[in-house]
């Protein structure tokens, strides 16, 4: 293999940039081209595309976002929009690519492959909803960043015996919801796994209330039915609890943080192995963190698979609820 490709697509999540430098850097030390393709699939079907050395990935390790730019494409979907990109890869002398990204990222990964392009996919989301890894890049950091609203907001509830509603994202996935619930000892955590409707999480409160707490923080998943404003709205209208209550939604500020050192080596490990393999011949691979190893799971295996919230996690938000 002479030149290689890499692309980071869907949300953006903080160690994307560690993983373009690893993938780039693994390459380049292999005698192998890299090309960067700006803004994902949409990208990759425009052909707007830059060479990177292994100066160009110079001094990014640090930064969120992504410096090759993410996006989301519809068109890529399409058997008219693969054409198009496939036509762009060839004209650029492309014979491998590697996809960093999520689950859709990684389902259209899948779709490339199975035309017959080489293709590896790194397992990057902030929503920790793609199986095939244990815990994906930025997941970590974005949930410290949900953290440290967290421990503000029970700062500010407990001068003012008030209940804060924290609303995290994740899409269809509670992994978030439930780490950063956990690790700020939220009384009450919502996930569309673990659905809790209003009256449930009123009747909660009240428990709490009784034994003894004075303010609350109540964290909930952007994609369960009880969301954030679901509850508020509740809570407003039944004037259901004693506590006082406010909503924060911490949305995208969870994406832009700087990686935290498990993501960024993480991405590190991940980006390498997938670059690595794409340049052994290994291809259709899904790159992941399984029981602490950067492991390679064939993408046919992965896309469309369930992935459950760890149980432990799950039966340890109920038991810390005293
Ligand atoms: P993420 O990778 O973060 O989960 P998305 O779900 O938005 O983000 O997917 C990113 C992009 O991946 C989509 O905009 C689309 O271009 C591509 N994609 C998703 N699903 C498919 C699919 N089934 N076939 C081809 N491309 C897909
Ligand atoms: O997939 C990452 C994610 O941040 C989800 O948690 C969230 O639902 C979605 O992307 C937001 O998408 P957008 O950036 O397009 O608003």
């Amino acid at each position: 293999m002479r030149r290689i490709a890499v692309l980071t697509s869907g949300g953006d999540a903080p160690g994307m940039n560690a993983a373009v430098r690893a993938a780039t850097r693994t390459a380049v030390g292999r005698g192998v081209e890299v090309i960067g393709v700006r803004r994902g699939y949409a990208g990759l079907i425009e052909g707007d595309f830059v060479g990177l050395t292994a100066r160009d990935v110079a001094g990014i390790i640090e930064f969120g976002g992504t410096i090759l730019e993410s996006d989301r494409c519809l068109e890529f979907k399409t058997p008219e929009g693969r054409a198009r990109a496939a036509a762009h890869l060839d004209r650029a002398a492309v014979q491998g690519l590697i996809v960093i990204g999520g689950d859709g990222s990684q389902a259209g990964a899948l779709v490339l492959s199975n035309e017959g392009f080489a293709v590896n996919g790194v397992a990057s989301t902030i929503d920790n909803d793609l199986p095939g890894s244990d815990v994906t890049i930025g997941v970590d950091t974005a949930v410290n960043v949900a953290l440290e609203a967290i421990d503000r907001l029970r700062t500010t509830a407990s001068s003012h015996r008030r209940l804060f509603i924290v609303e995290v994202m994740g899409r269809n996935c509670g992994y978030l919801a439930l780490a950063a619930g956990l690790a700020g000892g939220a009384e009450v955590i919502v996930a569309p796994e673990r659905e809790l409707s209003p009256a449930r999480v009123v009747e909660l409160l009240h428990e709490a209330r009784q034994r003894g707490k004075r303010h609350a923080v109540v964290v909930v998943a952007e994609g369960a039915r009880t969301n954030g404003r679901t509850l508020y709205q509740h809570l407003c209208d039944e004037h259901a609890v004693d506590f006082d209550p406010r909503l924060t939604i911490l949305g995208h500020i969870q994406r832009g943080a700087r990686p935290s050192a498990f993501d960024r080596l993480l991405a590190t490990r991940l980006a390498a192995r997938a670059a690595e393999l794409l340049i052994s011949g290994e291809a259709g691979l899904l790159i992941g963190l399984r029981n602490g190893a950067a492991t390679a799971t064939p993408l046919v295996r992965v896309i469309g698979q369930p992935k459950p919230l760890p149980a432990e996690f799950l039966a340890l938000s109920e038991s810390m609820q005293l």
